[in-house]
């Protein structure tokens, strides 16, 4: 079925935006909404306050908030599952060896610099789409989408 998801490039690949979103596009989802931003300490926390209790956290927050990020909604058949599968695994070392042209493969770093996120569901996608894209129902949008 046709779904949306929520793509973040994350400070480390914005320095790559273009190569991923011309990856995005020949895997045939489409860009729908898109917007520049640079999170705040509170914004980061928030936006991943699933992951609060983790150990990880602090250095988290850190990373997504040490430049701007480029958030994008994607729309397309399969789109949450399909974005997941571009972007390959969440540490980008083991996407070198495992999915090596996956997008965290080219672009990531480690297990925390990895260049992009995905909604993990659809419950997250609807979650996280108005998180950074709030007045979804007055921008305007591509025709089609
Ligand atoms: P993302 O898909 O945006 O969701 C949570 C993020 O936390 C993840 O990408 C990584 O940036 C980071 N992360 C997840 N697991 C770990 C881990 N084990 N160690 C360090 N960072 C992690």
């Amino acid at each position: 079925r046709t779904q949306r998801t929520l793509a973040i490039v994350k400070p480390d690949g914005v320095a790559n935006l273009g190569h991923i979103l011309n990856a995005i596009t020949l895997h045939g989802l489409k860009v729908t909404q898109a917007r520049m931003v640079r999170l705040t300490r509170a914004e980061a926390e928030t936006f991943y306050a699933e992951h609060a209790a983790r150990t990880f956290f602090p250095k988290l927050v850190e990373y997504m908030t040490s430049g701007p990020v480029v958030a994008l909604e994607l729309l397309g058949r399969d789109a949450v599952a399909r974005w997941r599968q571009m972007m390959g695994p969440t540490d980008s070392e083991a996407a070198r060896r495992d999915v090596p042209d996956s997008i965290r493969a080219q672009y990531g770093t480690d297990k925390t610099l990895n260049a992009v996120h995905g909604s993990d569901g659809a419950e997250a996608a609807a979650r996280e789409i108005p998180f950074f894209f709030p007045a979804e129902r007055d921008a305007p949008r591509p025709r089609g989408s």
